[in-house]
């Protein structure tokens, strides 16, 4: 028997009809990842709002660069603008993923960092992307610059998430923002958990926001 599916609008026109304005993302629409237009939309006006001279971004999971595209394009046009994107790019993340992922990667004739440069060249923006191989934590004792903003979306269990924000957030400058993705999620508790436990409940976070199942909040003046 024939069943008429339900008429949905694709991520191309849906993003097109927000305005000229959102244009630049659209290579986000044909890369692999798990980001709504909302929420790409969001990450491009939180980078637009940073300073327009040598604005740093940090991106602790970047897979085949969804969001680092998104998050490159509103730094795309400002003086010495820097995204700083750190992921194993060997498909490993909490139990929940890792599966998904490695099946995935499978598919990349050029592995997962070479679909990443060559997503983020295919867009214009590699020159914004500073690439760090490896994990969050392997990267964070070594971090002295302060963060405009920091994006959390690697490892999603609550162990991990708790690390990243203990390890990064501090790193983010008065004004700065702190974004995390998954915090309305079914299969992964681990962000919300720590949303609620560690962010939600400390007031130097202030102006905080949902967006689909993205947290944003930025970090208040003294
Ligand atoms: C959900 S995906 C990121 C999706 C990406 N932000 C997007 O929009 O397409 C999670 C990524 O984090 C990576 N990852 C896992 N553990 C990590 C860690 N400890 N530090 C940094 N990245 C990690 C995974 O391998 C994977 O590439």
């Amino acid at each position: 028997m024939w069943i008429k599916k339900p008429w949905r609008l694709g991520t191309r026109a849906k993003l097109l009809l927000r305005g000229l304005r959102y244009m630049p993302l659209l290579p986000f629409a044909s890369i692999d990842g798990w980001l709504t237009v909302d929420e790409a939309i969001a990450l491009f006006e939180l980078s637009r709002a940073l300073p327009n001279e040598n604005p740093l971004a940090v991106e602790i999971g970047s897979w085949q660069g969804k969001s680092s595209v998104c998050l490159a394009s509103g730094l795309s046009g400002k003086f010495r603008p820097r995204l700083c994107c750190i992921d194993p790019f060997d498909a490993t993340g909490d139990d929940a993923s890792a599966g998904t992922y490695d099946a995935r990667a499978q598919n990349l004739d050029t592995g997962l960092r070479g679909t990443f440069e060559a997503n983020l060249r295919d867009a214009g923006l590699r020159h914004v992307v500073d690439v760090r191989q490896g994990t969050s934590h392997q990267h964070a004792s070594g971090w002295r610059e302060p963060i405009d903003l920091l994006f959390l979306d690697g490892d999603h269990s609550y162990e991990a998430v708790k690390q990243d924000v203990l390890d990064w957030a501090p790193k983010v400058r008065q004004g700065g923002y702190l974004a995390l993705h998954d915090v309305v999620h079914a299969k992964h508790d681990g962000p919300r958990r720590v949303v609620e436990e560690l962010v939600r409940t400390d007031a130097s976070w202030v102006d905080a926001r949902y967006v689909d199942s993205m947290f944003v909040a930025r970090k208040a003046m003294a």
